[in-house]
């Protein structure tokens, strides 16, 4: 384990998983370095830790810095000044599908490359652990649910083929140079934080946003679609279990609860739970929707001893707010 006073660093950690990653870490007694370009990050989201530099008192420094540039540069007077970093949480990604589809050099550039530039400084700086946000992405269009980790990973998208292509070289980075690793599958992580303003926003930012507001929620297809949908603080404490624990070989392990929802049920417990007679209207069904999507979870609970904790109808009331 790592003493409570090490250096971790956390990439992507102005965002919506980063963030609630670095509050965990911060009541852990962690002091945490965050390197975050902010194109989709805010500072506001890492607000409660004060000044964001350490030289300030703040338990969280950050570097504003684009991860797919490396991690030398912006990391070395932080370092010369603090001491160096003892683990590393890698979550900085362009996050969106659809913009994968249009422009793939950008995805490889960002979310291939800047994972091969998170494990060459991790090599080089002796980092004794590299966690990373992998996707459900990875597996594409599974005929069988629930998902077991072993089954065919056949990405549908330019996202999802560099998410398993980082998977790959978090292995060999381990089986070569050492370099202890964790892949984690997330499944559909939502939660307070969560960005609503892009039609492929995950569905649960957009159901609470409109709820809000009083607007109805639009459903695409019939509902009967399911997703393994996954709390961001349960997130958040599978990804600091992952990146404390010592070893890893670049084995992927799927967080998700194991448990389905269809999306009709969903916007029914937002509907109850908004309680101002919100309305639900029906749109076409997406092109490529994915009918079902469900996690197999007793690797991630056999290896780390996580298990999501956060039941659907509670995690929606805090998203609500
Ligand atoms: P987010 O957009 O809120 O977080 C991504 C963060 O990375 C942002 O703060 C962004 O500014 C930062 N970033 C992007 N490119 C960067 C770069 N080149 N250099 C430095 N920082 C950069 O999205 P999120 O949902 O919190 O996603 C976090 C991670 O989890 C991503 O790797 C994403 O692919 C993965 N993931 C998310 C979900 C989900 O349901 N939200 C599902 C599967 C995987
Ligand atoms: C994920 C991506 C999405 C991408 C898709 C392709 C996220 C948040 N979304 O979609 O960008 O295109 O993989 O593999 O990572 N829904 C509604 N009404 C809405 C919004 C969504 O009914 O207003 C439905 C969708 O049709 C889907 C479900 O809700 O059935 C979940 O949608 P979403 O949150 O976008 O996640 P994925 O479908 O898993």
């Amino acid at each position: 384990m790592a003493s409570a006073s090490s250096l971790i660093l956390v990439t992507g950690g102005a965002g919506f998983i980063g963030s609630h990653t670095v509050d965990r870490l911060v009541a852990d007694g962690h002091r945490v370095v965050v390197v975050d370009d902010l194109r989709t990050g805010k500072r506001a989201n890492l607000a409660q830790h004060g000044a964001l530099s350490f030289a300030a008192g703040s338990p969280v420094e950050l570097v504003v810095a684009d991860v797919s540039h490396g991690l030398f540069a912006p990391l070395a007077a932080v370092t010369a000044a603090h001491g160096p970093i003892a683990r590393a949480i890698h979550l900085a990604a362009q996050v969106s599908v659809v913009h994968s589809l249009a422009n793939p050099l950008v995805d490889v550039a960002v979310n291939y490359v800047g994972t091969v530039q998170v494990l060459e400084y991790a090599r080089a700086a002796g980092v004794k652990k590299v966690a990373f946000a992998s996707s459900a992405a990875v597996y594409g269009d599974t005929p069988v649910v629930p998902v077991v980790e072993d089954a065919p990973c056949r990405p549908l998208s330019p996202y999802g083929v560099d998410k398993l292509a980082s998977e790959l070289m978090l292995g060999a980075y381990a089986a070569t140079h050492g370099v202890a690793a964790t892949p984690l599958r997330f499944f559909n992580v939502y939660g307070p934080r969560q960005d609503p303003s892009s039609p492929y926003s995950g569905v649960i930012s957009i159901f609470a946003d409109r709820a809000r507001a009083g607007k109805p929620l639009t459903i695409f297809g019939d509902g009967q679609q399911t997703r393994d949908f996954v709390y961001v603080g349960d997130v958040a404490r599978a990804v600091v279990a992952a990146a404390m624990a010592d070893g890893g070989d670049g084995t992927a392990m799927n967080i998700g609860t194991g448990r389905e929802t269809t999306v009709r049920q969903l916007a029914e417990i937002v509907v109850g739970l908004a309680g101002t007679g919100v309305a639900i209207s029906h749109a076409p069904a997406r092109a490529g929707e994915i009918v079902r999507s469900l996690a197999a979870v007793e690797r991630v609970r056999a290896t780390l001893g996580w298990q999501a904790e956060v039941a659907l109808a509670d995690g929606l009331a805090r998203t609500l707010g």
